[in-house]
């Protein structure tokens, strides 16, 4: 199977109860490590790029690397773009290959977002790309973009049906309490996501793929890797993957993760490099690096998005 979009990934997830893991990408090293676990465990995925992956690794790369992945795996892989912030990313992204975009207008007011999400959603369908829009703000860092937990804000389900209406979105991020990066609760804070949200999200759009974004789980093991080689990673906190799977079984068809494989990746590096301090070939520590991606991706394919199998 070559490229595809998200539209039978999703319309199978949502039927099967489970999600499909979006990762993201940025080089050689994570998309092998992904598409790897994703092979052995026979399942679809769907790999993703932000503007800033776009402009640190160059539009073309990332295709061909994409395409390898592909060519070598043989599974159904949605290439989509993270986080696009106007319509001429989104319209690069199309034109230049990728199956599918999201349009994140949740920064603008409700009206501004449902225009710009219409206008992606209009161009994006005559070429059969599927498009994300988000509803509400989630917390965290994406980009240079700080959002505080102050300006952040749930989803309000009232808005749900008319926006999917008026901009023909085909699935939409929600913000029910999970946040970009590795510190999405504060010290002493339970962790918990506004499950009513996404419940009555879900009866008011029936068999609609919700997504979730920053739902990294900061998974302890790794930081204090990171903190054991040098590293200096105080009160990370990430999402229990036990809410994540209960979500997957929901409407949620797509599961954000880029903070995991991130924090997987450097604690292999700094665990390479500070027991073997005489080594300075980059496949050398590149190559755990690699394998650390795989491990995570095939422990969140089991453990959170349950969709082993289902390629
Ligand atoms: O949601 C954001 C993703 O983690 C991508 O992060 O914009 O730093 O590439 P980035
Ligand atoms: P995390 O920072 O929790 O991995 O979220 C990633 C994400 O939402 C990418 O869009
Ligand atoms: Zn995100």
């Amino acid at each position: 199977m070559g490229l595809v979009n998200t539209k039978e990934m999703f319309k199978k997830a949502y039927a099967g109860g489970y999600a499909i893991g979006a990762f993201n990408v940025n080089n050689m090293e994570i998309v092998q490590g992904i598409t790897e676990a994703c092979k052995e465990l026979n399942s679809p995925v769907i790999l993703q790029v932000s503007s800033g992956a776009r402009k640190y690794a160059n539009h073309v790369y990332l295709m061909k690397l994409v395409e390898a992945a592909v060519q070598e795996t043989g599974l159904p892989i949605a290439l989509h773009l993270d986080h696009g912030d106007s319509f001429e990313l989104c319209k690069n992204c199309i034109d230049g290959g990728f199956t599918s975009v999201m349009i994140d207008g949740s920064h603008l007011d409700y009206e501004a977002n449902v225009e710009l999400t219409k206008q992606v959603v209009d161009y994006a369908h005559k070429y059969n790309i599927t498009v994300e829009g988000e509803l509400g703000r989630l917390a965290g860092i994406e980009d240079d973009v700080n959002v505080s937990d102050e300006d952040s804000s749930y989803t309000d389900p009232n808005q749900v049906q008319d926006f999917v209406k008026r901009t023909g979105v085909d699935s939409l991020a929600i913000a029910i309490g999970t946040s970009h990066g590795a510190y999405k609760f504060k010290k002493g804070q339970k962790p918990q996501l506004r499950f009513d949200i996404l419940e009555k999200v879900s009866e008011l759009l029936p068999e609609f793929p919700i997504v979730l974004h920053g739902a990294s789980s900061v998974i302890p093991e790794f930081v204090e890797t990171i903190n054991k080689y040098g590293g200096k990673l105080q009160d990370a906190k990430g999402v229990p993957e036990t809410m994540l799977r209960k979500a997957a079984t929901m409407a949620v068809c797509k599961i954000n993760v880029d903070s995991d494989l991130r924090l997987a990746m450097t604690a292999a590096i700094r665990k390479y490099m500070a027991l073997n301090p005489s080594h300075f070939d980059p496949r050398q520590y590149l190559a755990p690096a690699r394998d650390a991606i795989k491990d995570m991706v095939k422990h969140k394919i089991q453990n959170v998005m349950g969709c082993a199998g289902k390629a």
